[in-house]
């Protein structure tokens, strides 16, 4: 994705072609990064030779899933939604994981009839409901046990995970337990451990820190785990810093801590691999004087990118078509919809804009639909995979019939 003169390209398409002929907002892919992302991580990781399951969540688009499963990834999977997409999209079961605090007896039972790698459960009673669903089923299923190690992922407290304070994973006390537990039971079979403390995280100390917990609390139990699944969380750089999480030294601490524990490492990316792959293209609906600053008013909202709103996640805005001519006013991005957090930016320095003109919303392949809903009755927007000179509608745009 690049200017070339002055228009915004994705792979060789015009940012302003697509908006044109599939209107705004439109979220786009470019599959020539997705293949990069997915070739770069698995090269970093190579050392270590993990099983790679993206985490459906950051993103659960058929066709992109279809893509990351062709490229030899499995699936991390939260819901019985997710599952079933995953398996709509061609994965395998055996290269899929559950996680989740709160998955029901219903979803337990999908999980355990389709097979899948693992059930990572998060307490003493989902540990206590799967095995009475695999007794009833008269079968032993493969579990993991996610410890919450007490690390801080240094990263935005709405999605840090791995502190005490959190509902995710068992504390240390209880994980021992469960281990004694589960290696006795007829019906759940122990394969592994599992963590995952927090996402977009840039510094690799944290990850440091949870591997010297995890060695530890291995070492208590006297127990080899045929998998240790370190969950996702692999930071990107959101802006022009290019700051990234240095994938080498993580991927050099991991290899450390296998050296001690012989097991297949298993990672659960999600952003890492589809974050930087898409924009969303929108179009100036109004351009407005406020009293101190200039607000642009987009035909994208917060129920089309709920990150800003929701974590004041800042996403770069760039045009579609450069006309260098500055303005000297603050612009602020924002949305059509009631609420004042429906924003998206400010900006110092920004090219003249007037209605109709078109931005680029960078960065939001992950999290960007996936958190996307019909606030205000607004239909979801329209999603497209570039290849080359080559562009798929791979979801529709709502029709405003579905919704009212
Ligand atoms: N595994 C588990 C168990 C998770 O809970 C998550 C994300 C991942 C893997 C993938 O993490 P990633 O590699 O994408 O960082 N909506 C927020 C992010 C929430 C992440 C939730 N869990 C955002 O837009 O920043």
């Amino acid at each position: 994705m690049k200017y070339v003169n002055k228009n915004f390209f994705v792979e060789d398409i015009k940012a302003s072609y697509l908006a044109e002929k599939f209107g705004t907002p439109l979220y786009c892919y470019s599959l020539n990064k997705l293949t990069n992302n997915i070739r770069n991580l698995k090269n970093n990781f190579k050392k270590i030779d993990p099983i790679i399951c993206f985490s459906v969540k950051s993103n659960p688009n058929t066709n992109l899933l279809r893509e990351i499963n062709k490229q030899g990834l499995g699936a991390d999977v939260v819901s019985i939604g997710e599952l079933m997409k995953a398996l709509k999209a061609g994965i395998k079961p055996k290269n899929i994981v559950f996680s989740g605090v709160g998955k029901t007896k219903v979803e337990i039972e999908y999980a355990i009839k389709k097979k899948i790698l693992l059930i990572n459960a998060e307490s003493k009673n989902e540990i206590l409901q799967i095995e009475k669903i695999a007794r009833k089923y008269k079968t032993k299923v493969n579990v993991g046990i996610r410890l919450n190690p007490n690390t801080d992922a240094k990263t935005l407290s709405q999605i840090s995970t791995g502190k005490k304070e959190n509902k995710f994973g068992v504390s240390d006390k209880e994980f021992l337990t469960l281990v004694r537990y589960v290696k006795k039971s007829k019906n759940l079979n122990l394969k592994c451990l599992s963590v995952h403390i927090g996402s977009q995280i840039l510094d690799s100390k944290p990850y440091e820190k949870m591997l010297k917990i995890l060695d530890k609390i291995i070492k208590k139990t006297k127990f080899n785990f045929e998998y240790i699944d370190l969950g996702g969380g692999m930071g990107i750089s959101y802006n022009n810093d290019k700051k990234t999480l240095n994938l080498d030294k993580y991927s050099n601490s991991i290899k450390k801590f296998l050296k001690k524990n012989k097991s297949k490492i298993i990672l659960e990316p999600g952003r890492s691999i589809i974050g930087n792959t898409g924009i969303l293209i929108s179009k100036v609906i109004y351009n407005k004087e406020g009293h101190k600053k200039n607000f642009i008013i987009l035909d994208a909202a917060m129920n089309d990118l709920m990150r800003p709103a929701l974590y004041n996640a800042k996403h770069q805005i760039k045009p579609a078509i450069k006309n260098n001519s500055y303005t000297n006013k603050v612009y602020e991005f924002v949305g059509p919809i009631c609420e004042s957090t429906d924003k998206f930016g400010s900006y110092k320095k920004f090219q003249k804009l007037k209605e109709n003109d078109l931005i680029i919303i960078c960065d939001v392949g992950a999290y960007g639909v996936s958190l996307s809903s019909n606030y205000n009755l607004r239909p979801k927007p329209a999603e497209i995979l570039i290849k080359k000179s080559k562009a798929s509608v791979i979801s529709k745009r709502q029709k405003l019939i579905e919704i009212i």
